[in-house]
C-alpha cells in the first residue's frame, strides 16, 4: 500500500491546500502587521522619550548653572532612566546616530513646549547605544558653557579615534583665565522597551477570530462544492443499478454542474435507449419465432416414421421453451416493479413451498435457517423469481435446496446450498450469460435456456446487491445473494 499524508477523498485535499494556503497568507499578513505594529511603537517610545527628555532638560536649563549637580541628584527621572552632566557628548564608538526623524522629535518637543530662545540648547545629540540597547540624548547646556569660535568644528571635532570631543587649540595663557568652563553636555539615557506586539490580547484575539472564521469558511466552500460531486455520484449508481427507472438529475445550478447534469442526462437516456432497442429486438425474435415453431410442430405430425417425429417434437418443444424464456428475459428488464416493504423470510418460504409443490419427491431436501421475521425494502415479484432461478438450479444441478439467512451489519445474505457436483471455478462467472449453459448439464438433458442465473444477477444489482457461486468445500454449490438493507 502506498502511504500517502494527502485525504483520500477531493474534498479532503482541497480543504487541505486552501487551509495551507490560508494559514501561509494569515502568517504573512500577520508579519506585516507585525512589522508595523513595532515600527509604530518604536515611534511612540522615542516621542515619550522626547517629551520627557526637554522637559528634564528644560527644568535643569533654566535653573542656575551653580545649582545644577544639586538638581540632577533630585530630578524625578523615569524609571530605568540615567542624567548625567559631562563636558563632551556621548563617545562615538559606543553609540550610533539615530536617523534625522529622532533629532527633529526632539526639536520639535524644545518648540511645543515653548522653551524661550536663550535657553535653547546649543548642541543636540541623538543616538543609539546597542548593548543594553537605549537611546542617549545629550543637549548641549546654555549659559555661556558654549564657546562659539568652535561652534563651527567639524562635527567629530577633529578628534581622531572619536574618544574625544574637540577641545579647543591651546590658547595664549594671557587669555587663559578668560576663557569660560568647557561646553557643558546634559546627557539622558533611556533603556528601549523591546515592542512585543502579539503578547497584547487584542492581537491574539484578532490572530484566533480571523483563523477561525477563514477556517470554517473553507470548510463550508468545500462542502458546496462537492455537493454537486456526490450527487453526480448517487445518479451514476442508480443509472447502474436500475437503467429504466433512475430519475433525471436536476438540470439547473452553476453552468458547470448544469452542463454535467445535461451530459449525465443524455448519456443516460442514450443507455437506455440501448437497452429498450436490444431487449425489443430479443423479444420480437422470440414473437416471431412461435409462429414457424408452430406450423413446423403442425408438419411433425404428419412424418412417417415414428422415432423420427418423436426427435423432433422434442426438439421443437426445446426451440419453444427457449423462445418462451427469451420473452420473459425481454419482460424482466422491461417491466418496472415498484418497491414496496416486504417480509423476506416469508417470501423464501414461499419459494420453498412452491418449489416443494411442482416436485414433492423434493420435499424432504428443502430447508430454511435465520430469522423468523426480516422486513426490507424490495421489489417482491422480482426477488421471488431470483430466488426461484437459484433454488431450481440448485435442486436441478444439485439434488437440494437449504436456505440460510444472515443478517450482516447493513447487509443480509442469503445462501442456497446443494448437493451437486458445482461448478468448475472458472466458469463461476461465466454461467451468469444469457443462454451460457455448462456441457454437463447439455449432458444431462436437464432442459433449461441458460437464462435463469443471468435473470437472477440481474433483478438482484437492480436492488444494489448481487450473486455469488462458490464450490462447498465438501460437495455440491453455494449461491450466496446479498442485498442491502
Ligand atoms: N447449482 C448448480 N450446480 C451445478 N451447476 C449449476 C448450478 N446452477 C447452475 N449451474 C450451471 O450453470 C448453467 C446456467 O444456469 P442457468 O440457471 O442460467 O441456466 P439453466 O439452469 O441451464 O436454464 P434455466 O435456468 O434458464 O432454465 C447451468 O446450465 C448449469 O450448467
Ligand atoms: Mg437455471
Amino acid at each position: 500500500m502506498r502511504l500517502s499524508i494527502l485525504p483520500r477523498s477531493l474534498a479532503g485535499r482541497t480543504a487541505l491546500f486552501l487551509l495551507v494556503g490560508f494559514a501561509f497568507v494569515q502568517l504573512l499578513g500577520l508579519g506585516i502587521h507585525t512589522l508595523d505594529e513595532i515600527k509604530l511603537a518604536r515611534i511612540e517610545q522615542q516621542r515619550e522619550i522626547a517629551t520627557h527628555d526637554v522637559i528634564i532638560y528644560r527644568h535643569i536649563a533654566a535653573a542656575p548653572q551653580a545649582n545644577w549637580a544639586a538638581m540632577l541628584a533630585s530630578e524625578p527621572v523615569p524609571a530605568g532612566d540615567q542624567v548625567s552632566l559631562n563636558d563632551h557628548p556621548p563617545s562615538q564608538g559606543d553609540t550610533v546616530q539615530l536617523p534625522l526623524a529622532a533629532r527633529q522629535m526632539i526639536r520639535a518637543s524644545i518648540v511645543s513646549y515653548g522653551i524661550p530662545e536663550n535657553l535653547h540648547p546649543s548642541g543636540l545629540e541623538v543616538r543609539a547605544a546597542l548593548n543594553p540597547p537605549r537611546y542617549v540624548v545629550s543637549f548641549g547646556m546654555p549659559n555661556g558653557s558654549f564657546l562659539p569660535r568652535f561652534r563651527n568644528l567639524p562635527p567629530d571635532g577633529g578628534a581622531d579615534d572619536g574618544d574625544e570631543p574637540a577641545l579647543p587649540p591651546p590658547l595664549p595663557r594671557l587669555f587663559n583665565d578668560l576663557r569660560p568652563p568647557a561646553q557643558i553636555w546634559l546627557t539622558i539615557t533611556s533603556p528601549i522597551v523591546a515592542p512585543e506586539p502579539w503578547r497584547s490580547p487584542e492581537f491574539g484575539t484578532a490572530f484566533i477570530v480571523m483563523t477561525v472564521l477563514g477556517a470554517a469558511l473553507i470548510f463550508w466552500a468545500v462542502r458546496q462544492l462537492m455537493i454537486p460531486v456526490r450527487t453526480l455520484a448517487l445518479a451514476a449508481e442508480r443509472l447502474g443499478r436500475d437503467v429504466a427507472n433512475a430519475p433525471d438529475l436536476p438540470e439547473t445550478g452553476p453552468i458547470e454542474i448544469a452542463t454535467a447534469a445535461v451530459a449525465f442526462n443524455t448519456m443516460a437516456s442514450r443507455i437506455r435507449r440501448f437497452v429498450e432497442d436490444r431487449t425489443f429486438l430479443l423479444t420480437a425474435i422470440g414473437h416471431d419465432l412461435r409462429t414457424p415453431i408452430t406450423r413446423l410442430k403442425l408438419r411433425a405430425e404428419y412424418m412417417e416414421d415414428e422415432e423420427q417425429r418423436t426427435k423432433m417434437l422434442a426438439d421443437l418443444d426445446e426451440m419453444e421453451s427457449m423462445v418462451a424464456a427469451t420473452l420473459a428475459f425481454g419482460r424482466d428488464v422491461t417491466t418496472s416493479e415498484a418497491v414496496t416493504r416486504i417480509d423476506l423470510v416469508s417470501l423464501l418460504h414461499t419459494v420453498l413451498d412452491d418449489a416443494g409443490d411442482l416436485a414433492p419427491q423434493y420435499a424432504e431436501v428443502l430447508s430454511y435457517d435465520g430469522p423468523e421475521h426480516l422486513a426490507m425494502m424490495a421489489r417482491p415479484l422480482s426477488l421471488k423469481r431470483a430466488i426461484t432461478n437459484l433454488v431450481a438450479n440448485a435442486l436441478k444441478y444439485g439434488d437440494a435446496a437449504r436456505i440460510r439467512l444472515q443478517v450482516l451489519g447493513k447487509t443480509v445474505q442469503i445462501d442456497i446450498d446443494d448437493n451437486g457436483p458445482g461448478i468448475p471455478t472458472a466458469d463461476a462467472e461465466a454461467v451468469f450469460e444469457p443462454f451460457r449453459r455448462l456441457e454437463s448439464s447439455r449432458n444431462r438433458e436437464t432442459g433449461g435456456s441458460g437464462l435463469g442465473l443471468s435473470i437472477a444477477r440481474n433483478i438482484v444489482r437492480a436492488h444494489g446487491g448481487d450473486i455469488l457461486l462458490r464450490n462447498l468445500p465438501e460437495r455440491g454449490l453455494r449461491a450466496s445473494v446479498t442485498l442491502p438493507l
